[in-house]
């Protein structure tokens, strides 16, 4: 096995939409693969009012892990535990569906930018009906590591260069990373030889490296095979990327839209308890 890990897949992110008519780039997700445990990575990147307007009303999940990570703009959420939290630039909003929560996700702007992700992680088949969680965390949460010849790395989940992110204690042993890179330079990281590993191209691009066989351009996802270190370098205008791994789990994944189990049985269960009222009860 190569010390240094090696690119396996090259996903180009599609245009799509969802909730109420929300435009959005789809790296992976269920028309494309999915990259165990993550099951779904949304880019939203507009400026036009009318590609978020309409935002995601009220809607249920079961059975895995949303993070939703606002790079510029202000979205709304309420769910029906009773929780609501603003989401402005910078916060992130991670929520354990567990057993069912029915959530609205609503744009709190009538004009300017809207940036940001959302990944949904799988949880393993012993986790999938425990009680739904919800954490609100605010950008001053969140540690940044900065260097003075331009690398700044935010700490969402894992822990980079000695930085704790204030995500702890998942099974999946999530690494979430916001990378920023100027003009050639490299970044290097060592994550656990057997955990998943991708990045995901959102300013600039990244240059053939050590880990790349070839550049990585804007809205395109790049898989890496097991090793124990990434070995990535902006191209001449510098580049922004995400960096996720996580612990694969390796079991079968059944998925009807928003609920994601194991077996067929248990998408039906979690539709007649979504119509019944027993869901979110
Ligand atoms: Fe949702």
């Amino acid at each position: 096995m190569p010390s240094v890990r090696q690119l396996q897949q090259v996903i180009r992110a599609q245009k799509t939409s969802d909730g109420a008519g929300v435009s959005l780039f789809r790296s992976i997700g269920s028309s494309q693969g999915r990259v165990d445990p993550f099951l779904m990575l949304d880019e939203f990147s507009t400026e036009n009012p009318n590609d978020y307007i309409a935002g995601f009303p009220a809607h249920p999940h079961r059975g895995f892990e949303t993070v939703t990570y606002m790079i510029e703009g202000h979205m709304l959420h309420e769910d029906h535990l009773g929780n609501k939290g603003h989401l402005r630039s910078g916060d992130v909003q991670w929520m354990t569906a567990g057993r069912g929560i029915i959530h609205s996700e609503m744009p709190q702007q009538e004009q300017g930018a809207m940036r940001g992700f959302q990944l949904w992680i799988n949880l393993p088949a012993a986790e999938k009906m425990k009680p739904a969680g919800y954490r609100d965390i605010p950008s001053h949460d969140i540690p940044v590591c900065q260097s003075e010849d331009g690398r700044w790395v935010k700490v969402i989940a894992g822990d980079y260069e000695g930085l704790q992110g204030p995500i702890q204690g998942v099974s999946t042993q999530p690494l979430f990373i916001d990378v920023k890179l100027a003009a050639g330079m490299v970044f290097e990281h060592a994550l656990p030889v057997d955990h998943t590993a991708m990045v995901y191209v959102f300013e600039g691009e990244l240059a053939p490296s050590a880990s790349l066989s070839q550049a990585l351009p804007l809205k395109h996802a790049a898989v890496f095979g097991e090793g124990e270190r990434l070995h990535l370098q902006a191209c001449a205008q510098g580049a922004r990327f995400l960096v996720l791994a996580a612990k694969p789990l390796r079991e079968p994944v059944v998925q009807h839209g928003p609920f994601v189990m194991n077996t067929r049985e248990e998408i039906e269960q979690a539709i007649n308890d979504y119509q019944s009222g027993r869901l979110a009860a």
